[in-house]
């Protein structure tokens, strides 16, 4: 898959995406990513990307010609249907479902919007799709960019070691991931729990689902009503809900 971002800050990108997963992604060729800074496609000799808003009001609004431009140049090179993406806090929410199915694409633009808005033209003309990463201002869309291509990364075939980890992914199924133990068995005091290490797959199995149950009612309890639960995970939730009032 390729992706093209469009930014004032490019080099924000650098270490982000010389790390990790989207760094082997790039190696082994599942992924491309180009960089395009904005201010060059600006029209004027002072590379003006952003003007005051018509109306007044606070602030700076970035202009409509030169995303204009850099979108044009990107898709000349191109010739392949693009998706263009821009992000913004007026967006919609990113969660796992909206990363599954960019990652369906094979070229994706993002635009990272800067200052305190974007020239509406933008959205109604050169967009497909505007994304949030959630109910918070940053400032300005990069940190989101980047958001946006590592939960991508990690879906396309090939870029995550075992494979499994992304199948298992809380999220996969609505649900928080369980708690992960590893060795030493015994730290500070601090106990793993006894039937992790019981060999018994059923009750690790069973041990897990509860764990999830526990900690999504404690921490994101509005996940538990899409988690289609079957009777007997329902059953346990009330348990669990019955033991946490007894312990607050
Ligand atoms: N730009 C500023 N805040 C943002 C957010 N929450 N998501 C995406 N882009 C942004």
């Amino acid at each position: 898959m390729r992706v093209d971002i469009i930014s004032l800050f490019p080099s924000m990108f650098k270490g982000p995406f010389e790390e990790s997963i989207i760094k082997r992604a790039r190696e082994k060729s599942l992924l491309e990513i180009h960089l395009h800074n904005l201010r060059e496609f600006a029209t004027d000799t002072h590379r003006t990307v952003d003007d005051t808003p018509f109306g007044g009001g606070a602030g700076m609004v970035m202009k409509v010609e030169p995303i204009y431009r850099v979108l044009n140049y990107i898709k000349e090179n191109l010739k392949k249907r693009i998706k263009v993406v821009l992000l913004s806090p007026q967006g919609k929410t990113l969660n796992q479902d909206i990363a599954f199915e960019l990652v369906k694409e094979e070229n994706i633009i993002l635009i990272c919007g800067r200052y305190e808005g974007v020239d509406e033209r933008v959205r109604e003309y050169l967009i497909d799709e505007e994304l949030s990463i959630g109910d918070y201002v940053l400032s300005g869309g990069e940190i989101a960019a980047m958001v946006v291509v590592d939960a991508m990364a990690r879906l396309l075939p090939g870029a995550v070691g075992d494979e499994r980890s992304v199948k298992e992914d809380s999220f996969s199924r609505p649900l928080l991931d369980y708690a992960q133990y590893t060795r030493p068995v015994e730290f500070m005091g601090w106990k793993v729990p006894e039937v992790l290490r019981s060999g018994n797959h059923q009750k690790i199995g069973e041990w897990r689902i509860k764990n999830m149950l526990k900690k999504t009612l404690r921490n994101r309890p509005d996940l538990l009503e899409k988690a289609n639960l079957t009777l007997e995970e329902k059953r346990w939730l009330e348990e669990i809900k019955k033991t946490l009032n007894l312990n607050s």
